[in-house]
């Protein structure tokens, strides 16, 4: 399956990769509803495509159209130096509720760990779960990610955030 996923990276705001993000983010509403309460609007549109991130270079911050056999059926991204240098985050891993349970969101982790381990920030990755975000657990745990006990309230989500961490062995 991995053959079969590529990251492309979003580099340029083009009114076409716009009109992409708006419809794969529209095919995982299911998400926005379980951790803002809300569909996804242009707000997140925005944040796909790299709202700064207090403390990180603008350069830290990446986000990737996923796809699939050429087709766009996702988005991820990606905050090097997370919260400490060596470590990686995944800022947002959303596949079209259609196209998922076929390996892509694993696969696309992988891509993400190796693209993090190829950077000096690559030691660790983490991530963050809404508490009411329960089919994510068993996604994140199936790839060896362990909670770390943390836990953060944040504005504009529907539950506490859990931290979950992997070792990538990375530099
Ligand atoms: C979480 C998400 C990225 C998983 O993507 P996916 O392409 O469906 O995942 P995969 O097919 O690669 O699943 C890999 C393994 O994770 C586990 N898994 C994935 N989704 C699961 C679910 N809903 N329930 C239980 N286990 C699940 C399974 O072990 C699965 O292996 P299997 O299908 O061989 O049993 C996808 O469901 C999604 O985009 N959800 C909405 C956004 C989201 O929650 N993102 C994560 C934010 S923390």
């Amino acid at each position: 399956m991995s053959g079969d996923v590529r990251l492309r990276p979003l580099v340029a705001r083009t009114a076409e990769d716009e009109r992409l993000v708006e419809r794969l983010l529209e095919g995982c509403e299911d998400y926005y509803r379980r951790v803002h309460g809300r569909a996804p609007c242009a707000h997140d549109v925005d944040e796909v495509f790299g709202t700064p991130v207090a403390g990180l270079p603008a350069e830290s911050v990446r986000a990737w159209i996923v796809e699939r056999r050429g087709e766009a059926v996702g988005l991820a991204g990606l905050l090097s130096g997370w919260k400490r240098p060596g470590q990686s985050m995944i800022g947002l891993l959303a596949i079209d509720a259609r196209q998922r349970r076929r390996g892509t969101g694993r696969s696309a982790v992988e891509a993400l760990e190796a693209f993090a381990r190829s950077t000096p920030d690559g030691r660790s990755m983490r991530i963050g779960i809404v508490e009411t975000n329960a089919p994510a657990f068993d996604f994140w745990h199936a790839l060896g990610y362990r909670e770390t006990g943390e836990r953060r309230e944040l504005e504009d989500f529907t539950a506490p955030v859990v931290i979950l961490e992997k070792d990538l062995d990375g530099a």
